[in-house]
């Protein structure tokens, strides 16, 4: 029998253009139309009109939490044009979780930018830090006063990679230096924003908040422990796992640290080249492990070592979305036991976890792997958006009741 801590947050994790639905003025929405991205987010889940439903089923699954984020292009869909009706609609978000007892934890931004912001240059720009600040003021203005946990960004460097270096999301570059201006003005707008958030709490005189970023974490393991693999494997340890942290945390901008953890990043580098060491990963299955429906490999104890490695911050730690998509629910289950144990391990190494946020909370539009990964604790039937609660749901949601995992 495994405990966890009393006021522990228990939840689930969505991102506005994977639910919500008909996010037309955002830079995926446009590149999706124009087919440069092979699937489509169209109505998505109908979150946009159904979150009221879906935070009645959080609750019924007892969470005490529930992280979202805020889709900037409906907020700000011109540059000189900033929406009040849809500034409402979050406000009416986040009363809808407060009513249900559910703690928003409310992400500024996931992957998503405004087409304008992406056509006027993006984060390439050095502008860009500048243009996020004038939409975080205006959200955070709006729903301060509710809120105790922000999100600036979510997973900094894996947009950067996917939308700046291999180029499968949009803008679709790969350039090298594009990547590394957007990693810097990404770490430059949550420095600004952070103390912007403060600002305004301070002005409003509320109990400061919470802010974090949420890090994309891997365990990373030699598969043959030879020299090359061992020092690739530090390499990648420190430009994955713990740079961009270590310069957010230097900067005095971090309160917390938001943990996204999936899987294992197995090395072996083979052949010489700069790529390879920082990339090339065991193609022959040495260590073989369960996968995920996209075939990342399952590795829960890559968890715990994350963890407490994460601890020499002495800050808390909050697992921002762990998760599996899979066909087979029973396996989903035994990945949220797996990883759930290694956070009560965690727990008992004196690591500060302090909430648990599963992705996702619905089935939902995986990017540009369209619809088919199904990572949801509720099912979502995308012909009639019905929603159907998965037993991993229950199982799970017995533990955020009674705080024991058996
Ligand atoms: C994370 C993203 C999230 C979702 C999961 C599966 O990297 O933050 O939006 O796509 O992966």
């Amino acid at each position: 029998m495994l405990k966890f801590p009393q006021g522990f947050l228990w939840g689930a994790a969505t991102s506005s253009h994977q639910v919500e639905g008909d996010n037309v003025y955002n830079d995926w929405w446009k590149f999706e139309q124009e087919g440069k991205i092979k699937y489509s987010s169209g109505a998505a889940c109908r979150h946009y009109q159904l979150y009221p439903d879906d935070f009645d089923l959080a609750k019924s699954l007892n969470h005490n939490c529930h992280r979202f984020s805020i889709e900037w292009s409906r907020i700000q869909p011109q540059e000189n044009e900033f929406s009040q009706k849809e500034i409402n609609h979050y406000k009416e978000v986040i009363s809808a979780l407060r009513q249900r007892g559910l703690e928003p934890v409310v992400t500024l931004h996931h992957f998503t930018n405004p087409a304008w912001f992406t056509q006027s240059g993006g984060w390439e720009n050095r502008k860009s830090a500048k243009q996020f600040l004038a939409y975080a003021e205006k959200i955070v203005e709006a729903l301060a006063a509710d809120v105790r946990y922000w999100v600036t960004i979510n997973e900094p460097l894996i947009y950067t990679h996917f939308s700046y270096l291999i180029g499968d999301w949009p803008p679709q570059k790969k350039s090298l230096l594009a990547a590394y201006r957007v990693r810097n003005n990404l770490a430059r707008a949550h420095i600004l924003a952070y103390r912007l958030i403060r600002k305004i709490y301070l002005k409003k005189n509320l109990p400061l908040p919470l802010i974090s970023i949420a890090s994309h974490t891997q365990a990373i393991t030699t598969c043959r422990p030879n020299l090359i693999n061992k020092l690739s494997c530090f390499a990648r340890d420190q430009l994955y796992n713990f740079a961009f942290v270590d310069k957010l945390f230097r900067a005095g901008t971090l309160d917390y640290i938001g943990i996204n953890y999936y899987s294992r990043n197995l090395v072996d580098v083979k052949e010489w080249g700069i790529d390879k060491f920082f990339f090339q990963a065991c193609g022959d299955n040495c260590d073989p492990r369960e996968r995920n429906s996209l075939g990342w490999e399952i590795y829960p104890e890559g968890l715990y070592d994350l963890l407490t490695k994460f601890k020499k911050y002495n800050l808390p730690i909050l697992i921002t979305e762990n998760g599996i998509c899979t066909e087979d629910d029973h396996q989903r289950w035994r990945y949220i036991q797996g990883h759930l144990e290694s956070v009560v391990k965690a727990l008992g190494r004196g690591v500060k976890v302090i909430g648990y946020i599963y992705w996702s909370l619905l089935d939902n539009f995986e990017w540009d792997k369209g619809f088919r990964p199904r990572f949801g604790l509720i099912e979502v039937d995308y012909q009639t958006f019905e929603r159907k609660v998965r037993p991993s749901a229950l199982k799970l949601a017995q533990v955020c009741r009674t705080s024991i995992l058996e």
